[in-house]
């Protein structure tokens, strides 16, 4: 492992990562409702391109979990209860992306493992309708795409459903008072460790290095998940080096280019 894992030396504002920005304030049931519609997300309103638009076409509809245009716009996800019947072979490991971007990596993970099967969900509409095009060019059958909060979805599925969870260069949310918006949070995670199997594999990436130990903190302070790894001398979770399986995504290119350093961080379910 390469990482420095003294936190406190690394962080930006040279503090270690407060765990306790992220905690809902339990003084009134006003602030914690309103710590619950804190999102993860910003929905940005994009230029949508050829591809993007042409994946929203009729012949990329199988796709799409949701029935139709309006649903997908309206990110609405009722009824969404269980994501292995979604194939033909539920029995297969269930792989969910969340915050997939435009596609490009998940349609390659999707190509590369036909054993598997994948859901993506995005709340980026440019995105949704560009993966569905890719997937449509490279003729998957085991990819299936839902517009909607991840945590919203992940919260109405069955415990012990999924295989692997992925979340690869979630929004840094690097202002100290953004950081309650980082997916990966106590509460969040253990939205995660619900849904997963037991021996099931969390793998997150990024290209901030503040959020990359904030992860592994993170992670680290939940019982139900292990380092997949392993710990240092210190008992701190390790950096997984960069997995082959794992393809360069849009956002980990940038990051390259601006000179960030990428970790992955990898748990599993105990
Ligand atoms: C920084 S982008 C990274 C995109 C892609 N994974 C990549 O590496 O190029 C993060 C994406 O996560 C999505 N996202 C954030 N929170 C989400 C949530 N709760 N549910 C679904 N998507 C989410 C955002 O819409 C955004 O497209």
């Amino acid at each position: 492992m390469t990482a420095d894992l003294n936190i406190s030396s690394q962080t930006p504002d040279n503090h270690q990562p407060d765990l306790t920005q992220n905690q809902p304030d339990q003084a009134s049931e006003q602030n914690t409702q309103s710590w619950r519609a804190i999102q993860t997300f910003m929905k940005r309103k994009t230029h949508m391109g050829k591809k993007a638009e042409a994946g929203f076409r009729a012949e990329y509809a199988d796709f799409f979990v949701q029935p139709d245009l309006a649903t997908v716009q309206a990110m609405d996800i009722e009824g969404i209860t269980d994501l292995r019947q979604l194939f033909a072979h539920p029995e297969n490991p269930l792989t969910l992306e969340i915050g997939f971007g435009m596609g490009t990596s998940l349609v390659e993970m999707g190509k590369a493992a036909p054993e598997r099967n994948f859901v993506g969900i995005e709340v980026h509409e440019a995105g949704l309708g560009n993966c569905a095009f890719l997937a449509g060019e490279q003729g998957l059958t085991n990819l299936k795409l839902i517009s909607g909060d991840a945590i919203s979805l992940m919260k109405q599925l069955p415990a012990d459903h999924i295989d692997t969870v992925q979340l690869y260069f979630p929004d840094p949310w690097q202002k100290k008072r953004h950081y309650k918006r980082r997916f990966v949070s106590p509460e969040r995670m253990a939205v995660v460790e619900r849904v997963l199997k037991q021996d099931g594999v969390f793998h997150a990436a990024t290209d901030w290095e503040h959020y990359a130990h904030w992860m592994i903190e993170v992670l680290d302070s939940l019982p139900g998940f292990v380092n997949a790894v392993g710990q240092t001398a210190d008992g701190i979770g390790e950096f997984l080096p960069r997995p082959d399986f794992r393809p360069l995504t849009k956002f980990e290119k940038r990051g390259i280019n601006e000179g960030r350093a990428i970790f992955d961080v990898m748990y599993r379910k105990r």
